[in-house]
């Protein structure tokens, strides 16, 4: 529900897209009127709206919908009323502008929790191993269910690395709910998506006056987050000025607003999350070391897909299941070469790449069965991984070029130096590698 017809359009067409079935209301007594007439899963709700304001509407549903989640789409200033939503019972907020993304995963979070929460905890026990959110039976993701039950028992601050994909933001989810905070807010904060000039007011707020344009004065995440969990993302995107300030908060445990002199006491665990080498970024003086040292209390390395082995098919059956019930299709299987060639590839986006290529999947497959004709090239190819001189040089070309890029961390320009092309020729290879063939 949203008093503004454009949002109100891009959900309602996305949602739909994802398979959901959805109503929709200009206002909160309309949404009440649809409310009482059907059960409903969710509802996602403006923060401002005019007359009744989304903030009642999330109380209203809190008090007599119990079966109902509900989830809060804010504007970028007001972290605060996020953190009042989510305190009287939001199960999320959303943040605008959003990615189709973002929201479809957003949606899919609180979908996923409210079934955990109808079936008693059991769902899903026999098929997949779950574990606070993440499909995984590997011996190496056991490991880190171990680490993040210990960091949940403790208040220190974790760095949380790993790939891009790898369920970082998860991992972080997982060790605040896990943790005697988990009924105060788990406030993200993606430190690389927010201009170097603004994120020192977004994080500690500022005073009135502080700057043009600051004609009152506002709390930043730090306060958002105060006796809950704050979660740094890309911290390694912090300038080394805004380092030295987060060095400051981790050894004072105050922060001092934007304009003002005055510190205030917080209480707020610190999760961060990079996909870099923090380490090496010491080495070469990008990243300050006393601050390395003071995030780098607990660590937790979160490992590439292509190293869980049997996970990598597992995850594939989960999606398969989640997307098609979305589309309300019967689930495909995979044919045994194609388990095989997903097996083999090398995923250097993970498990977001994982779940973007099921989804095409199940979207573009008619029949109940995927082979591997169905697959991206890249992956057909890596069914033929190691078969000996049967393979023709277009193949040999994409399995070189797609190493490469794991190598370089998906960084395009740097793959594209060492295979000495220049990057419009790389993507052109690349665009032509993910074609299906026929
Ligand atoms: N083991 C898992 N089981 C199920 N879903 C997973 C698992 N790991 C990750 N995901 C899903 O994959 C997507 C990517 O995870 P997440 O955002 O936590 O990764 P990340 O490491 O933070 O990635 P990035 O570095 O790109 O920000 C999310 O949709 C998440 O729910
Ligand atoms: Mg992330």
């Amino acid at each position: 529900m949203d008093d503004s017809a454009t949002t109100l359009e891009v959900l309602q067409r996305n949602l739909t897209a994802g398979g959901y079935q959805v109503f929709t209301a200009p206002g909160v007594a309309e949404a009440i009127e649809i409310l009482e007439g059907t059960a409903l899963d969710l509802v996602i709700t403006d923060l401002k709206m005019p007359r009744v304001g989304g903030l009642d509407l999330v109380r209203h549903v809190r008090e007599n919908f119990k079966d109902t989640e509900v989830m809060m789409i804010t504007g970028y200033p007001s972290v605060k009323s996020a953190v009042d939503a989510i305190k009287i019972g939001a199960e999320e907020f959303l943040a605008k502008p959003f990615t189709d993304e973002e929201l479809l995963s957003a949606v899919q979070r609180v979908l996923d929790k409210l079934n955990v929460r109808r079936s008693g905890h059991t769902a899903l026990g026999q098929v997949v191993s779950v574990h606070k959110g993440f499909i995984a039976d590997s011996r190496i993701m056991h490991k880190v269910f171990i680490a993040i039950g210990k960091a949940a028992r403790t208040s220190a601050t974790v760095l949380i690395s790993g790939e891009s994909g790898t369920g970082k933001e998860l991992a972080a989810r997982a060790i605040h709910y896990s943790s005697t905070r988990s009924s105060a807010p788990f406030v993200p904060v993606n430190c690389g998506g927010i201009p170097e000039a603004l994120l020192e007011s977004e994080l500690f707020g500022h005073v009135k006056g502080a700057f043009t344009g600051a004609t009152e004065s506002r709390a930043g995440f730090f306060h958002a987050a105060d006796g809950g969990t704050i979660f740094l993302d890309e911290v390694s995107d912090m300038s080394t000025a805004m380092q030295v300030k987060l060095l400051r908060v981790l050894q004072d445990k105050e922060i001092c607003m934007v304009g003002s002199s005055r510190a205030r006491k917080v209480d707020v665990r610190i999760l961060a999350a990079t996909n870099k080498d923090l380490q090496s970024l010491v080495k070469k003086g990008l990243f300050r070391e006393d601050l390395f040292y003071r995030l780098n209390v607990i660590t937790i390395f979160m490992p590439p897909l292509r190293e869980r082995g049997d996970d990598i098919l597992l995850l594939a059956r989960h999606f398969v299941t989640k997307f098609a019930a979305g589309l309300g299709k019967s689930p495909p299987r995979f044919s045994d070469k194609a388990l095989q060639s997903l097996r083999n590839y090398n995923w250097p986006g993970n498990v977001r790449e994982l779940e973007n290529v099921i989804q095409r999947l199940v979207v573009m497959t008619d029949g109940d069965l995927i082979e591997v004709p169905d697959l991206p090239s890249l992956m057909r190819f890596s069914a033929l991984r190691r078969t000996g001189f049967t393979r023709t040089l277009a193949e040999v070309e994409a399995e070189y070029i797609s190493n490469v890029l794991t190598s370089a961390e998906g960084n395009k320009t740097r793959a594209a130096e060492i295979l000495g092309i220049d990057r419009k020729t790389l993507r052109q290879k690349l665009r032509k590698m993910e074609e299906p063939s026929s």
